[in-house]
């Protein structure tokens, strides 16, 4: 049996094997869809410049139309097709941060369809640091146009299981490779307003992004208040595993000691309650400890809803460095955000 081209529930297996990538590869450039992985999390990619094909990525996912999709790039010849009107603050940090999890919203070039960016005279690019994902993209010959590989709603896929369980049937191919390294989604910076914001945050730092352009970036709406949208994409529930998921803040003693408690008394009525794990004993998230944090995150949402908990109990943690990823991305999971 050829492994590489396997099928589950009619969507094409491929491992990542160069003749499985060319494969893919061609999926694309007939106009189908392709999951693919990134360094971020996996992509569910279809031609920036078909329509047509863009649609069937609304459809597979149930996204709704008005959610605008990232462009990926594997060349910078690619990104003066996509977008114009490109500002230095675009190139330098293009320079110091591409390949990388940094998507920047720039002006719309009339060579990318109004699907792609939900009408708005837009486009988010960015080049991905992952070698399936950009020998994709060079033999498709186009740019990829790719939101996360998971169902509207759900956690990100951050390894191929998740791609299939949320998406076999639904599209062409999935590309099997190993875990996401960096585990959340990339950065959002808009670059068309009169200063830089960030959109959504994710996979590289606001600190990082501030070292660069020498000021202080602000964050659209803010990132605390669940209700209110920055980014068009940020107004819906996102990122939910199916049980409920209480998020607790406040200082850490009085924090530990309610979740204690909570825990104790649901379990006594019968319920199964699911921790979610992620903080180190120490009272200080380190930089380093968030990038395990993230790594790990959406992995341990899905892995809580397969055990089919009644409750998922989770635990502020600092906003630094990756750390404010994690933290939008627990607030805007959570059923309830309950202050200690
Ligand atoms: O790491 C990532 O960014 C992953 C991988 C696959 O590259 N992709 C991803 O795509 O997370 P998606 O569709 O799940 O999230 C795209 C985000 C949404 O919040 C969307 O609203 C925002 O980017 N976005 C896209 N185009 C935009 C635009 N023109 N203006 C404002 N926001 C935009
Ligand atoms: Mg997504």
């Amino acid at each position: 049996m050829n492994r590489s081209f396997t099928r589950a529930n009619g969507t094409l297996l491929l491992t990542d094997h160069s003749r499985s990538v060319a494969r893919a590869a061609k999926i694309i450039k007939e106009g189908g869809l392709v999951a693919f992985p990134t360094e971020t999390v996996y992509g569910l990619g279809a031609s920036a410049l078909d329509a047509d094909a863009v649609k069937k990525i609304f459809a597979a996912k149930g996204r709704p139309f008005d959610n605008p999709l990232i462009v990926h790039l594997s060349d910078l010849d690619q990104l003066n097709c996509v977008a114009r009107d490109i500002p230095g603050a675009a190139k330098l940090l293009i320079n110091k941060f591409w390949p990388g999890p940094l998507s920047l919203v720039l002006q719309r070039s009339d060579a990318v369809p109004g699907v792609v960016s939900a009408g708005l005279p837009t486009v988010a690019v960015r080049m991905p640091r992952h070698r399936i994902a950009l020998d994709l993209i060079r033999l498709s010959g186009v740019p990829i146009a790719a939101p996360s590989a998971n169902r509207s709603g759900k956690p990100s896929p951050t390894s191929f299981r998740h791609v299939i369980e949320d998406m076999a049937g639904r599209i062409d191919a999935v590309i099997k490779s190993s875990f996401c390294a960096i585990g959340v989604e990339s950065t959002v910076l808009d670059l068309t307003g009169p200063s830089p914001v960030i959109l959504r945050p994710g996979g590289l730092s606001r600190e990082d992004l501030e070292k660069v352009l020498g000021c202080q970036i602000h964050i659209a709406g803010n990132y605390e208040n669940i209700n209110l949208p920055s980014s068009p994409g940020m107004k819906y529930r996102h990122y939910s595993p199916s049980a409920p998921l209480f998020l607790i803040t406040g200082p850490q003693k009085r924090r530990r000691y309610f979740i204690d408690a909570l825990a104790r008394s649901y379990q006594r009525k019968g319920f199964i309650v699911g921790m979610l794990n992620l903080y180190s004993n120490s009272s200080l998230v380190q930089e380093k400890d968030s990038r395990v944090l993230a790594a790990h995150l959406y992995q341990l949402l899905r892995r809580l809803d397969a055990r089919g908990v009644d409750f998922i109990l989770a635990e502020e943690t600092s906003a630094e460095g990756l750390g404010l990823a994690i933290m939008n991305r627990l607030r805007k999971a959570a059923t309830r955000i309950i202050r200690v």
